[in-house]
């Protein structure tokens, strides 16, 4: 029978599921339907959430969700992954902005709730010791959306000789301004930094669900989940967590080789 989505293993642990999708839509709705079960299986569930196409669809299916009465947010607290700095919340092109265009406008959050990091900070160190001191106040999220850069980074965790635990800020690499110029008008536009969780944040989350899409992608998920784990691949150090979902359509799973169709 023809299924629109396939569970992969490598025979090993069973600590990172991979389920590749037939296609974008399917990915999206797969996401979402992970996310709305943490959502729906809690009183007072936490999401960490990611910007960047990647979720996009992922927030639609949200959105419906919530629009057709599935799916309550008044009671979900979030945190993002990460804000460009300097940036103020109010401009287009921040984070901030993004997710209320791309969800907390759309459903019934509490925007109280909502936890962005602070790219209009005076004071960008202490900002990002404030966030991670957030971070272990709730002990974690629950469940924590990323996606993935093509040279396998995630947050604003690029690829280098250490992994860095922290909340941080970080100087981008001029493959991740070149990617991310499309969102603005002129590549000068694109701020060189950025206050991002750190590797140790991001694993701090109970569950990590990692969605990805495309060929560009292929590359860095097979490195993430059959590379050696390496900070110059900052995906890979998932390989470690206890509880990972990685959901990615078939051109994104193109380049596995450990990875097969579960029998
Ligand atoms: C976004 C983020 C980034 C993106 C990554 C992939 O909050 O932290 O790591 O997830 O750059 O971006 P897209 O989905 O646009 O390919």
């Amino acid at each position: 029978m023809a299924t629109n989505a396939t569970w992969y293993t490598n025979g090993k642990g069973k600590n990172v599921k991979v389920l590749v999708c037939k296609d974008y839509e399917t990915l999206s709705k797969r996401a979402a339907g992970i996310l709305a079960a943490v959502v729906n299986g809690k009183t007072d569930p936490i999401l960490g959430l990611a910007t960047g196409s990647s979720p996009v669809g992922t927030y639609k299916e949200l959105i419906r969700m919530n629009e057709e009465g599935t799916l309550d947010f008044s009671k979900v607290r979030t945190w993002n992954l990460d804000e460009y700095y300097p940036l103020a919340p109010e401009n287009d092109q921040s984070y901030h902005y993004f997710m209320n265009c791309n969800l907390f406008d759309h459903v019934n959050i509490d925007k109280n709730n909502v936890h962005v990091p602070d790219g209009n900070a005076a004071d960008i160190e202490q900002a990002g010791a404030d966030y991670e001191a957030q971070l272990d106040e709730i002990g974690g999220v629950d469940i924590q959306l990323l996606g993935i850069g093509n040279n396998g980074h995630i947050g604003f965790n690029e690829p280098t000789d250490v992994f860095v635990g922290p909340t941080h800020v970080v100087q981008l690499t001029e493959s991740t301004i070149q990617a991310n110029a499309r969102f603005f008008e002129k590549i000068e536009d694109v701020p060189t930094q950025a206050i991002s969780m750190g590797i140790g944040s991001i694993m701090k989350a109970k569950k990590i669900l990692l969605v990805a899409n495309g060929a560009g992608k292929a590359d860095a998920i097979a490195k993430t989940l059959e590379g050696p784990i390496t900070p110059f691949v900052p995906a890979s150090i998932l390989q470690l967590h206890q509880d990972v979902t990685i959901i990615i359509d078939e051109a994104a799973a193109a380049n596995l080789k450990e990875y097969k169709p579960e029998a």
